[in-house]
């Protein structure tokens, strides 16, 4: 059982800038609930209640987020809008939040690096909440969960991109075991569409083995002089196994403008509206 699930949560929004000048660009509202919401309910329905954000300078209102907020309860308990209660305690009567922070930007793999003491020597989740993924039944880290048990190694999500795109992903090449699900060969992380050895993207949902810390440790700085999680899994793929799998649902890229507004559209049509 993986109970434990790694949020990378330090990062500049800087492509939503002004918005994301002084709040995080994860605590942006996709409709009513912000975009780190989002992934914790995913990490908490694959089992994955504690969440292990890896926050830096500027992110308080993250772990403020994920805790009480006495005045407000105070506030609104016994009022006409105690309803809306429920969905801010739901969410922490389920999960544990630890936190440390990055104080450094080395990239995504230095930060699940960074994470380390918040995981010990045990299997674990990794979920980027840009990547906002939805699915009717179950979500991707269950998905994904189910799938580890099966394995017992480290498991990436990927999806199909178009080729001209390879260039903003970790991408992989893999023989094909099953539907959906590949034996990973080789990965590379940001490959221009010329050198990119497939289209099928990672996207922000990993299961990893414990042993990928010592790997990250021994990691050299990779594509944009960052030290990149995607560099860790190749030797890992090497030495011994990496699966891949193309999971069932729709993912929005909430890193992007145009992704974000399409996730917005979708949620308020096929959830807020139906409420
Ligand atoms: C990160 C990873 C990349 C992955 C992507 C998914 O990149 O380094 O391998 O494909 O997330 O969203 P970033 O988007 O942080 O640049």
């Amino acid at each position: 059982m993986i109970t434990k699930c790694l949020f990378p949560v330090a990062g500049y929004g800087t492509r939503f800038l002004p918005a994301t000048k002084s709040m995080p660009k994860e605590m942006l509202p996709v409709v009513n609930k912000p975009l780190v919401q989002y992934g914790v309910e995913e990490a908490i329905e694959a089992g994955m209640t504690t969440c292990a954000m890896v926050t830096g300078r500027g992110k308080r209102t993250i772990t403020d987020h994920f805790d009480i907020s006495y005045e407000l309860e105070h506030q609104i308990s016994g009022s006409g809008k105690e309803a809306y209660l429920a969905s801010i305690r739901d969410v922490l009567d389920k999960g544990v939040f630890t936190t440390v922070r990055q104080r450094e930007m080395k990239g995504l793999g230095h930060a699940v690096l960074t994470g380390r003491p918040l995981i010990g020597n045990e299997p674990f989740g990794v979920l980027l909440s840009d990547d906002l993924c939805i699915n009717n039944g179950p979500g991707v880290l269950a998905q994904m969960a189910e799938l580890y048990r099966q394995f017992r190694c480290s498991i990436v999500a990927i999806q199909e991109v178009p080729e001209d795109e390879t260039h903003k992903y970790g991408v992989i090449r893999g023989e094909s075991l099953k539907s959906g699900i590949y034996r990973v060969d080789e990965m590379v992380e940001k490959p221009d569409p010329a050198d990119a050895p497939s289209n099928l993207a990672i996207i922000g949902r990993y299961i990893l083995t414990p042993d990928i810390f010592d790997i990250l440790q021994d990691t050299s700085p990779g594509a944009n002089g960052e030290i990149q999680i995607t560099d860790a899994l190749q030797t890992q793929a090497a030495q011994g196994c990496v699966m891949a799998y193309k999971f069932k649902g729709r993912r929005f890229d909430c890193g992007s403008v145009p992704g974000f507004v399409e996730a917005t559209n979708f949620v308020y049509e096929n959830y807020y509206l139906q409420d």
